[in-house]
C-alpha cells in the first residue's frame, strides 16, 4: 500500500447531490475507459442504491455502489481514476463495504467481477461461484464473500 492511501477518505454520497462527481468517474472509467454502453452503466438502479466516493482532499479518486438484491448485497461499479490505481484505493473501497455489511449482519455479499480483475477480489476474500458470463460486453464471473 502506498502512503498516498493514508490521505484517502471514503464517504457516503447522495446520487442527486453528488451527481456530477459520480457521473464523471463512471463515465471516465467505464463508458470511456471500457466502452460500456451508457444505458448499461446508468442502468436505472442508482436511485435505489447507496453510493460511496473515495476522496483525497477535495478530489474524487474512486467510487463504488452498493445495492440490495432481495436479501443479498451486491457490490458494484468499483472504479478508481487511472492515475490513482495500484495505490490501495480499490482495496479501501471494498473493505469499507465489507465492514458496513458486517455491521448490518448481511450474510450474502457478492459481486460480478470482470474475469481479468478476479485476483483483485480473490485477495480480498472473494471466491468464484459458477461459470463466466457476459455483461456490458465484458466477461464476468460471480464472486461471493463468505
Ligand atoms: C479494479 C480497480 C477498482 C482496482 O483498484 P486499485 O485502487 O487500482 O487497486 P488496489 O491498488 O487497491 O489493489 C489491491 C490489490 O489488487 C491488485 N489489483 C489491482 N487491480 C488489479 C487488476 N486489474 N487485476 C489484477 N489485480 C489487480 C493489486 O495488484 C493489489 O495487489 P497487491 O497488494 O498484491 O499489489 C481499478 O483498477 C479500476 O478502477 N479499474 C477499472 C474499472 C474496473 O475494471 N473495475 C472492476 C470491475 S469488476
Amino acid at each position: 500500500m502506498c502512503s498516498d492511501t493514508k490521505k484517502v477518505s471514503i464517504k457516503r454520497a447522495d446520487f442527486k447531490e453528488n451527481y456530477k462527481e459520480i457521473h464523471d468517474i463512471r463515465d471516465a472509467v467505464y463508458i470511456v475507459g471500457q466502452n460500456c454502453p451508457y444505458d448499461e452503466e446508468f442502468d436505472g438502479h442508482d436511485e435505489n442504491s447507496e453510493h460511496f466516493l473515495a476522496t483525497v482532499g477535495e478530489s474524487v479518486v474512486g467510487y463504488c455502489r452498493l445495492r440490495m438484491v432481495g436479501r443479498k448485497a451486491k457490490m458494484e461499479r468499483f472504479a478508481v481514476y487511472e492515475r490513482w490505481r495500484g495505490k490501495g484505493v480499490g482495496r479501501l473501497l471494498v473493505k469499507h463495504l465489507l465492514a458496513l455489511l458486517e455491521e448490518r449482519k448481511v450474510a450474502d455479499k457478492y459481486l460480478h467481477a470482470q474475469v481479468r480483475v478476479k485476483r483483485f477480489y480473490q485477495q480480498l476474500g472473494f471466491k468464484e461461484r459458477g461459470g463466466p458470463f457476459w455483461e456490458a460486453g465484458i466477461e464476468h464471473v460471480a464472486m461471493y464473500h463468505e
